[in-house]
């Protein structure tokens, strides 16, 4: 079983749905207490043993690739002021030399498409795609019990969790085999289903480990729903040449894409903050 080294981060859609915040900041360099969304995605993909981003990036999302480099004049001003802690917590997402790729989707024409961006940086090895406005908080990171499914079954994997009551609708759900525990093998997927037609109420909740073939079907995938090119269409073809099998992973999905899954995700960070917790929940408090 080849491991997996690299993690493709699809960055360069539009955020429309957080906009106009999202106009000028792309939507995963919005903050969540106290660092960018990416600064956690990235701390979630090292300890599940990531060696490799590459980020599939666009127009208007420069800020992305500056926040991962040196800011030489921020830095010489932060250590010269002995402000050493503030400088630690700037230095501490930077990348080794070479960590990190960068490919642009040149118009967003979906998931799929964009995943399709990262193929000759990824090659012929499996690897993760982290949906980096999900942000999944878990004791052990969401991608590290993807990766301990991955040692087990081997194959593709989807991470997945229970929609909330009535919102299947909302997600990718999945079909399985059976239900024996958490790990179950897949035997379908459906993009955004009608209510009462969801094969189950598991949706797709933004991390996947996935084969290399995956590439060769993006090539010629045509338009899905929303007339994008959708990663989910690609994966139930692959589905027919090599088994899918659904995580249910132990943890919390914030959608930090959405204005109230953002404002979730502030709020549950700020509370279990090791410094501002406190505070943080007096503020809450006083404003209810
Ligand atoms: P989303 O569908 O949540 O992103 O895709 P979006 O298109 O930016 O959202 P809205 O609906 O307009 O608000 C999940 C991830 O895939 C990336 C997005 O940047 C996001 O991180 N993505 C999406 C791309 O990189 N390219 C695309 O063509 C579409």
């Amino acid at each position: 079983m080849k491991p997996v080294r690299k993690a493709v981060l699809p960055v360069a859609g539009l955020g429309t749905r957080v906009l106009p915040g999202a106009k000028t900041t792309p939507k995963e360099m919005l903050n969540i207490v106290d660092r960018p969304i990416l600064s956690y995605i990235i701390a979630e993909g090292r300890a599940a043993g990531i060696e490799h981003f590459v980020f599939v990036t666009g127009r208007g999302k420069e800020a992305i690739e500056a926040y991962f480099d040196h800011h030489i004049e921020l830095e010489a001003q932060l250590q010269a002021k002995g402000k050493l802690d503030i400088l630690d917590a700037v230095l501490a997402d930077l990348p080794k030399p070479g960590e990190m790729s960068f490919v642009r989707q040149m118009s967003p024409q979906g998931l799929g498409h964009a995943v399709w961006c990262a193929r000759d940086i990824v090659g012929d090895e499996p690897f993760a795609v982290m949906l980096p406005d999900m942000l999944m908080h878990a004791e052990r990171p969401a991608l590290a019990q993807a990766m301990d499914a991955y040692k087990q079954v081997g194959g593709n994997i989807v991470v997945v969790e229970p929609a909330p009551a009535g919102e299947t609708h909302k997600y990718g759900i999945v079909a399985l085999d059976g239900q024996d525990g958490r790990l179950n093998r897949m035997t379908g997927m459906v993009e955004k289903p009608p209510l009462g037609t969801e094969p189950s109420n598991l949706f797709i909740s933004g991390r996947y480990i996935l084969q290399p073939e995956i590439f060769s079907l993006l090539a010629d995938q045509g338009k899905g729903a929303g007339g994008e090119i959708q990663l989910t269409d690609a994966m139930v073809r692959l589905m027919a040449l090599e088994p899918f099998h659904a995580l249910e992973y132990d943890g919390v999905t914030y959608d930090c894409g959405d204005k109230i899954g953002l404002l979730r995700a502030n709020v549950a960070y700020a509370l279990q903050h090791p410094e501002l917790g406190k505070a943080a929940r007096e503020a809450v408090t006083a404003l209810l």
